[in-house]
C-alpha cells in the first residue's frame, strides 16, 4: 500500500503518454464507480441520456465482462465455485479488463464512440489495492499494461456508506459482496482517497441522497466535463483540442 496517498512513482497520465494511448482517440471515456449497492449501474442510462442529447454516439459496457473472455474469467470471480488467492484475484480483473481495453473500448474509442464503463480500473485499486490489502502500487502495476495507460476522462464515483447500501440492497451476495464490512469500509474510503488524488478527473456524487438528486448530480457532472468540449467541436475545433482531460 502507498501509504503516503500518493500516486505509485508512475501515475495514469504519465502512463497514457508514454504509451501513447490517448493521443489517438476520439471518443471520451466515462467511468462509474462506487461500492455495493450504490446505485452506479442505474445512473449508467442517465449518462446516456445525456449524450443522447448532447449528439454523442456511446457504447455501455460492465467489468468485469464485456467479451467472452471477460464473461468467463466474471463467473470465475463472482460465483465463488473455486477458491482463489488474492493476487491471482487481480490478475484475472485485470486479464479480463486487457481483453475488453484491447478488443472493445479502444476501438470504439478510435471509431468516435464514447465508452461508459460500469467499473474500471480503479475498481481494483479501491477492492484489490485497498479492500484487500495488495496495495496500490501493486495493483496498479498490474493493471497499467492491461489498460495500456487508458485512463478515464471522467470517472463519476458514487459515494454511500455500506451500511445504507446493505439496507437498500438486502440480497445474498456474490463473493466478493459477501465480504465482510471492514472491507467494504476500506474500498470506500479507498475510493475516497483515489478521487482525492485525481480531482480532475473525478466527480464524487453523494449516492445516499433520493435517486432523483443523484441522477441531477450526474447530469450536471456530464454536461458540465463534455458539454464544453462539444460546443468547441461543433464550432470547428478540432477533435484532439476537445478531449478531455484523460491523456494529461
Ligand atoms: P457486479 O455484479 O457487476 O457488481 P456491481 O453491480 O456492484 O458493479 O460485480 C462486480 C463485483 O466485482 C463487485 O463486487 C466489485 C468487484 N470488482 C472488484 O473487486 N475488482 C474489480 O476490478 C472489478 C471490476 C470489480
Amino acid at each position: 500500500m502507498n501509504d503516503q496517498g500518493r500516486w505509485p512513482s508512475e501515475p495514469p497520465r504519465a502512463v497514457a503518454k508514454r504509451l501513447g494511448t490517448s493521443p489517438r482517440r476520439r471518443g471520451w471515456l466515462i467511468a462509474l464507480e462506487g461500492g455495493e449497492g450504490s446505485g452506479k449501474s442505474t445512473h449508467a442510462g442517465v449518462v446516456a441520456e445525456v449524450l443522447a442529447e448532447l449528439g454523442i454516439p456511446y457504447r455501455l459496457v460492465r467489468e468485469p465482462g464485456g467479451t467472452p473472455l471477460g464473461e468467463r474469467i466474471r463467473q470465475l470471480l463472482l460465483s465463488g465455485e473455486v477458491e482463489i488467492d488474492p493476487v491471482a484475484e487481480s490478475y484475472l480483473f485485470a486479464a479480463a479488463r486487457a481483453q475488453l481495453v484491447a478488443t472493445v473500448i479502444l476501438p470504439a474509442l478510435a471509431a468516435g464512440e464514447t465508452v461508459i464503463c460500469d467499473r474500471y480500473v480503479d475498481s481494483s485499486l479501491a477492492y484489490q489495492g485497498y479492500g484487500l490489502g495488495i496495495g496500490l502500487e501493486q495493483v496498479w502495476a498490474m493493471n497499467r499494461w492491461a489498460i495500456r495507460g487508458l485512463v478515464p476522462d471522467l470517472t463519476l464515483l458514487f459515494d454511500c456508506a455500506p451500511e445504507v447500501a446493505r439496507r437498500r440492497h438486502d440480497r445474498p451476495g456474490d463473493r466478493i459482496e459477501g465480504r465482510d464490512a471492514a472491507f467494504h469500509r476500506r474500498v470506500r474510503a479507498g475510493y475516497l482517497e483515489l478521487a482525492r488524488m485525481d480531482a480532475d478527473r473525478y466527480v464524487v456524487i453523494d449516492a445516499q441522497q433520493p435517486p432523483e438528486r443523484v441522477a441531477e448530480a450526474v447530469r450536471a457532472a456530464v454536461r458540465q466535463r463534455l458539454g464544453a468540449a462539444v460546443g468547441h467541436r461543433k464550432a470547428g475545433g478540432s477533435g484532439e483540442t476537445g478531449r478531455g482531460r484523460g491523456a494529461g
